[in-house]
């Protein structure tokens, strides 16, 4: 999604602006611009990647201590240079994430002004309602907070004016945005990996706040101009953690990440004898205890791992759980019960549908609220009233893979916690799933060690234009992880299905030319899950099973059967889903697709 960059500093600020896009590249987006101030106003854009911009900037020798950077992911008009940021009204510049909800109303009362629009954006009404503000308002921080005031819908922003090199007005609502302080300069960006390059000092910007940088200084207020302090946090982001190191895809890293990424996010259950309720922050036993219901709220991928946590608080807490679309719940009416828990799950903890739902079901006085997230200084982690922080490190391909395994991880351990508060886990069962969870990442490392024969099965798939996957019970929402994997970055249409549903439609799609892939640990619907396989088979289907050491099946004609190295019972599907991501990554290494960053798609959806 859009990302932005700025700075006022001592220096050609013109690299830091480049690398600071370049490091905002895999949240996905189709075109890129700057402008700097030098002498005057200068701006350059492209479509497509940030190389062509950067090596524009090397051809007009384009440098200034003062710009402004973005790329942008098409909302409001098509991916094109005149749609691309900046916006230009006059001698000044704008930068936009976010969408402004009113932005034809307030373009046809900027037309009726007399301003000529030039893109078919939201941004570029901010440019011109600026502008028109300084007409009346001499001072830029002043102007852009009345234009603001007239905005309805989200935005981050980053302000720059002609007549005033010295200085960039930014301000929130919706959609994150921060400040780095360095010895030579002050910065902005989206995303704190954009200026680890310069700073690890920085300052989280609360919804409602502008601000503005220059290279001594810097001051935040309000909308209405009351000053407002914002502590300074030293980032824990590791600058080499968004480094693709030796491999050749960030997906593919992050993939082999995750024996690592789960021992890290499980690291505070590494010794203990118990799980305690303080895991989830200060409040936790009252605030779970307490729950008699939990309403789960994710989208996409994070939205998988609540459908199979709902699984387990179920059948191990015995709690009820039902788990719903983000996009869906913050529009549908629904009945709110005040003592519901809800957990929202998100990797990025920005993505605009779930802070949304949050909010909706705050408003509705639902105030038991958790978030699991990968990203502790983001807007949904400071929203909750407990966390969870995943500690899977940066997630920079479009497709999650590991924040999904640790988001796993972290419902597991919900499960439990919920379970003991309700009486339902006794202290046997408490030591052996904690030793089973101890053992999670070493048996997801057996996992990787198959990719393999992985590799050979996706040479079968890459011809195909369809795929159909198969699960039961909590695997369900692996095969439904397992389609969205595959469409996402090889662009084959696959769906999901309970294999118990096949005979129920399905099954009429289903000939020789529809592989099926089926995730069969051996559970207690394996034997089920066998006959929904003979029904594909009978009909020339050609079956591709994630089977287990348990699963007693074997290769058979139209039938190709990998195992698991162990059975891993409740936990199975943290295990299963490992061969699903590396099909995925292997079919569209073979189709020649761009694995991170798939077109069309974005990797933090900061837009409704
Ligand atoms: O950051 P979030 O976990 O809230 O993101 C939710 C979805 O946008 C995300 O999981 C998406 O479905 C992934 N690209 C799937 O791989």
């Amino acid at each position: 999604m859009c990302g932005i960059v700025a700075a006022v500093a001592d220096r050609n600020v013109v690299p830091v602006l480049l690398e600071g896009l370049r490091k905002l590249e895999y949240r996905g987006y189709d075109s890129a611009g700057l402008a700097v101030l030098n002498g005057g106003l200068h701006r350059l854009r492209s479509v497509g990647r940030v190389a062509e911009l950067a090596a524009q900037a090397e051809e007009k020798k384009t440098s200034g201590e003062a710009g402004i950077a973005h790329t942008r992911w098409a909302t409001h008009g098509a991916p094109s240079e005149r749609n691309a940021h900046p916006h230009i009204s006059g001698g000044l510049a704008v930068v936009h994430n976010g969408i402004i909800e009113n932005h034809e109303a307030l373009r046809q009362q900027l037309q009726a002004d007399g301003y000529l629009f030039t893109s078919d954006t939201d941004t570029e009404v901010i440019a011109h309602l600026v502008e028109k503000k300084l007409r009346t308002i001499t001072d830029l921080f002043d102007a852009v907070r009345a234009a603001i005031t007239d905005l309805q819908g989200a935005y981050a922003l980053a302000v720059m004016r002609e007549s005033d090199p010295t200085r960039i007005v930014v301000a929130r609502e919706g959609s994150p945005l921060l400040l780095g302080i360095a010895e030579d300069g002050h910065y902005a960006a989206s995303d704190a990996s954009a200026l680890l390059q310069v700073t690890r000092n920085m300052v989280y910007l609360e919804n409602g706040d502008c601000a503005e940088i220059s290279r001594s200084g810097l001051r935040i207020s309000r909308v209405d101009g009351t000053l407002v302090e914002r502590p300074v946090i030293e980032s824990q982001l590791s600058a080499d953690a968004v480094e693709l190191g030796t491999y050749s895809h960030y997906m593919q890293k992050e993939i082999f990440e995750q024996p690592d990424a789960l021992a890290n996010t499980l690291e505070m259950v590494g010794a203990a004898r118990s799980v305690q309720p303080g895991l989830f922050g200060a409040d936790a036993a009252e605030v779970l205890g307490g729950a008699r219901q939990v309403l789960i709220l994710a989208c996409g991928t994070s939205w998988h791992a609540g459908l199979v946590a709902r699984y387990w608080l179920e059948a191990i807490a015995g709690i009820p759980c039902s788990v719903e679309i983000a996009s869906e719940y913050r529009y549908r009416q629904s009945v709110p019960d005040a003592d519901t828990l809800v957990v929202t799950i998100s990797q990025s903890g920005e993505t605009a549908d779930t802070l949304a739902a949050l909010q909706h079901a705050k408003s509705l006085g639902m105030l038991r609220t958790l978030a699991i997230c990968n990203v502790p200084e983001s807007s949904l982690v400071r929203e909750t009233a407990l966390r969870f922080i995943t500690r899977a490190g940066p997630e920079i391909g479009v497709a999650s893979t590991k924040a999904f395994t640790t988001q796993l991880a972290a419902l597991y351990l919900l499960t439990l916690v919920i379970a003991k508060l309700r009486g339902k886990l006794d202290a046997e069962t408490e030591t052996r799933e904690l030793i089973a969870l101890r053992h999670v990442p070493a048996a997801v490392q057996r996992v990787l060690d198959l990719e393999p024969e992985i590799k050979a099965w996706a040479q079968l798939f890459s011809a195909k234009h369809h795929a159909l996957f198969l699960g039961r019970g909590r695997h369900y929402p692996i095969a439904l992880e397992g389609a969205l994997k595959l469409k996402e970055i090889s662009y084959i249409h696959a769906e999901a299905y309970p294999a118990g549903e096949l005979k129920h439609g399905p099954l009429a799609l289903v000939d020789k030319e529809m592989p099926v892939i089926a995730v069969a640990p051996n559970d207690t619907l394996l034997e089920k899950l066998k006959s929904n396989l003979q029904e594909v088979r009978a009909r020339g289907g050609e079956l591709f099973v994630f089977a287990d050491a348990d699963s007693e099946m074997s290769d058979s004609e139209g039938v190709h059967v990998l195992r698991l190295p162990e059975h891993y019972g409740a936990l199975s599907a943290l295990l299963h889903v490992v061969p699903l991501q590396l099909l995925s990554y292997h079919v569209a290494l073979v189709k020649g697709t761009d694995v991170d960053k798939p077109r069309n798609l974005a990797k933090s959806v900061t837009v409704e």
